[in-house]
């Protein structure tokens, strides 16, 4: 039995897709969550910088007394898993438990990856998609701009802009028949809806973030290190902006006030 809280981070509000999935199945775990909103978006810059940021994003959460550490950002989790696996904690992240996923939803083995620009650089999800299987048919589609439409609460499926975006963005999927989409950056099931508008409503989508949370969960649980029975839940949320316009995404999609939870801070 292990009463510290999970440590979560990501480059700003898209892991919140990993801690709704964490109150839902482990429902008296305390959670401290580090979003870097005040350097989002990380998908686009470069390995060095991901990793140089990744290694902060950690610390911060290692210096908050946390038992594992859980990257749900596909850009880390695809740049940076060396950095996590040398932790003194458990770590945890994205991609095999994505992959997994797609591997078991596809009927007609024809799997889309959407990420950041560095995600689908770095190959991170063909690979272990083609681990699980060589056969797989595996299209990328990087999809950069969906990060500042999440961010800015551009999530109405509505929304011309949005839509057009992601029109643009999930053609190449749709032209290869793909039944299953990976939603490879923990901002995109924010934008769900109007993915699934997009792709239709016979085409599986896969959230990572849910994924990343349930292979935790399930790790945990296994190695014994979940918290007592009957502990009051603590949430504690840090970002490196200002926390207004995370709070104003981020209770909308929880489906829960964080007043008063949100502190701003520096890693650097
Ligand atoms: N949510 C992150 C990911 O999963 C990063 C988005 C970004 O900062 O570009 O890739």
């Amino acid at each position: 039995m292990d009463n510290r809280p999970i440590g979560v981070f990501d480059s700003g509000l898209g892991g919140l897709t990993a801690v709704k999935e964490l109150e839902q199945v482990l429902p008296g775990e305390s959670v401290v969550y580090f979003g870097d909103t005040g350097r989002v978006p990380y998908g686009t810059r470069s390995p060095e910088t991901v990793r140089a940021y990744a290694r902060q994003d950690m610390a911060f959460l290692m210096s908050q007394g946390v038992k594992a550490v859980l990257a749900a950002c596909g850009t880390v989790s695809s740049l940076a898993g060396d950095i996590g696996r040398s932790l003194p904690v458990p770590y945890f992240d994205v991609v095999e438990p994505t992959a997994r996923a797609a591997f078991a939803a596809t009927k007609n083995g024809r799997v889309g990856v959407t990420g950041t620009n560095a995600t689908v650089r770095s190959g991170s999800y063909e690979k272990a998609l083609q681990a699980l299987d060589p056969g797989l048919a595996i299209t990328a589609a990087p999809c950069p701009l969906f990060v500042p439409l999440v961010e800015n609460g551009f999530l109405d499926p509505d929304d011309p802009v949005t839509l057009e975006i992601a029109r643009r963005y999930l053609e190449p999927l749709k032209a290869q028949s793909v039944d299953t989409v990976i939603l490879g950056c923990t901002h995109f099931p924010l934008l769900r809806p109007v993915i699934a508008r997009v792709m239709g409503p016979q085409t599986r989508l896969i959230d990572s973030g849910r994924e990343a949370a349930l292979a935790l969960a399930e790790a945990l649980e296994v190695q014994g290190l979940l918290c007592g029975p009957d502990r009051p839940r603590q949430a504690a949320f840090f970002v490196t902006d200002d926390p207004e316009g995370f709070c104003r995404v981020a209770e909308p999609f929880l489906g829960h006030s964080v007043e008063g939870a949100v502190a701003q801070v520096t890693v650097e």
